[in-house]
């Protein structure tokens, strides 16, 4: 996925089995979104569109329109439709609009595409006058939990498999560093940018129990390039050079940083 935005394709019942856990950083967000004269918004990257609807709702948007890719996302997130709210295809790396928008909204999906400083020029460009951009990107890519993926694919049988290119982390070649994003966020004309790392604590029974969480999420990239036969052995790979890492802790405290952004244009 880095270096291109291809076309994701989600398993959005595997990535809402920790719905809960990744709702909060949503809602940390959208609490540095000031209330009031959001008319027209938009949610990039909505997944399934639940967060998206129950956003416009909170924030009082006029009308919210959420942007996603894939397929099985956009297919959940149509049942959250409604007169002020509506879920389009659409590629979040070239999305762009004429300044009219209050609001842009970006929860764990500008990880996916390259070239952070070039997508948000281009979202910066679609708000309004006092418009409000809020983004949030995780920040982990060095947890065992993104390393072991990454050991995996470079270890055969999967190597091979991959033609000896495995898909690269996209969060540690496209997420940049706090303060690369507040000083983009200045250079790009926001006022007094909100730029902070925030580590996120998960408890699982099990240090096992990451797996179900990056299947839903990190592995997914590699699946897109393994047969379907290959999905299993790969996971269970993954799995067994994740509790090397680990170890078996009962419970795990599954420690993940996220950088949270929000300016607003003068
Ligand atoms: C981790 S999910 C986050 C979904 C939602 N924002 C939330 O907070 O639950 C990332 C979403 O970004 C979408 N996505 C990734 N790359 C994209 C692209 N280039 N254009 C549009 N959507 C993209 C995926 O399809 C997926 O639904």
């Amino acid at each position: 996925m880095a270096g291109s935005s291809t076309r994701s394709d989600w398993n959005p019942e595997q990535y809402e089995q920790f719905k809960a856990q990744r709702a909060q950083p949503f809602w940390d967000l959208i609490d540095l979104v000031h209330r009031g004269g959001i008319e027209r918004a938009v949610d990039l990257g909505c997944g399934t569109g639940e967060l998206t609807a129950a956003a416009a709702d909170r924030l009082g948007v006029g009308h919210m329109t959420g942007v996603d890719n894939s397929p099985a996302m956009l297919e959940r997130a149509h049942r959250h439709g409604r007169v002020a709210v509506d879920f389009v295809d659409g590629d979040i790396s070239r999305w762009t609009s004429d300044g009219d928008h209050d609001l842009v909204l970006a929860n764990a999906a500008l990880q996916w595409v390259p070239d952070h400083v070039g997508v948000l020029e281009r979202w910066v460009a679609a708000l309004a006058p006092e418009g409000q951009l809020a983004v949030q990107v995780p920040a982990n890519h060095d947890h065992a939990s993104h390393l072991a993926s990454v050991h995996v694919a470079h270890s055969e049988p999967f190597a091979s498999m991959f033609g000896g290119d495995p898909p690269a982390d996209p969060v540690a070649v496209n997420v940049l560093t706090p303060e690369a994003y507040a000083t983009t966020l200045h250079e790009l004309g926001l006022g007094e940018p909100h730029v902070r790392l925030q580590v996120y604590g998960h408890v699982f029974a099990s240090s096992a129990d990451v797996v179900e969480w990056t299947k839903g999420t990190s592995l997914t990239r590699f699946f897109k390039r393994l047969p379907p036969e290959m999905h299993d052995p790969f996971v269970q790979a993954y799995r067994d050079e994740l509790l090397a890492r680990l170890g078996e802790q009962t419970p795990y405290f599954y420690a993940f940083k996220r950088i949270l952004m929000w300016g607003r244009r003068a």
